[in-house]
C-alpha cells in the first residue's frame, strides 16, 4: 500500500499502488469534482503533483485537455494519475469551483 497525502487538509489514505488520484482523493474522503466519471473530458479533477513524484506517466489525453503552463506547474488529471510511491498531493482551490478550459481537442 502507498500513502496519498492531499493538501489542504492533509488528509492521508492508503492505496494499493495503480490506483489513480481521483480514486484516493474519494477513498480520502476529498472533494475532487467529477463531472466526466473520470473519463478525461471535464479536466475538473485537476491536481497539483510535485516533479519528483513516481507517479505515472502524463497521458496523451492530459497533454491534449491541459494548458502548457498548468503542466509545467505540474497539474494533472486526478482520474488519468496513477499512484506507486507514496506521494504529496495538492487540490488547487480552483478544481471546485472553475469551469473546465477547453485546449485544442475537441473530443
Ligand atoms: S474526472 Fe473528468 S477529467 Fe478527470
Amino acid at each position: 500500500m502507498v500513502t496519498v497525502t492531499f493538501f489542504p487538509g492533509r488528509k492521508q489514505v492508503k492505496v494499493r499502488p495503480g490506483t489513480t488520484l481521483l480514486e484516493a482523493a474519494r477513498r480520502a474522503r476529498m472533494v475532487l469534482p467529477s463531472r466526466c466519471n473520470g473519463n478525461a473530458s471535464c479536466t475538473r479533477c485537476r491536481v497539483i503533483v510535485p516533479p519528483a513524484a513516481e507517479v505515472s506517466p502524463l497521458r496523451e489525453v492530459e497533454r491534449r485537455r491541459l494548458p502548457e503552463g498548468a503542466i509545467a506547474a505540474g497539474v494533472r488529471l486526478g482520474c488519468q494519475t496513477r499512484v506507486y510511491k507514496a506521494v504529496t498531493v495538492t487540490v488547487p482551490a480552483q478544481s471546485a469551483g472553475e469551469r473546465p478550459q477547453r485546449t485544442s481537442d475537441p473530443s
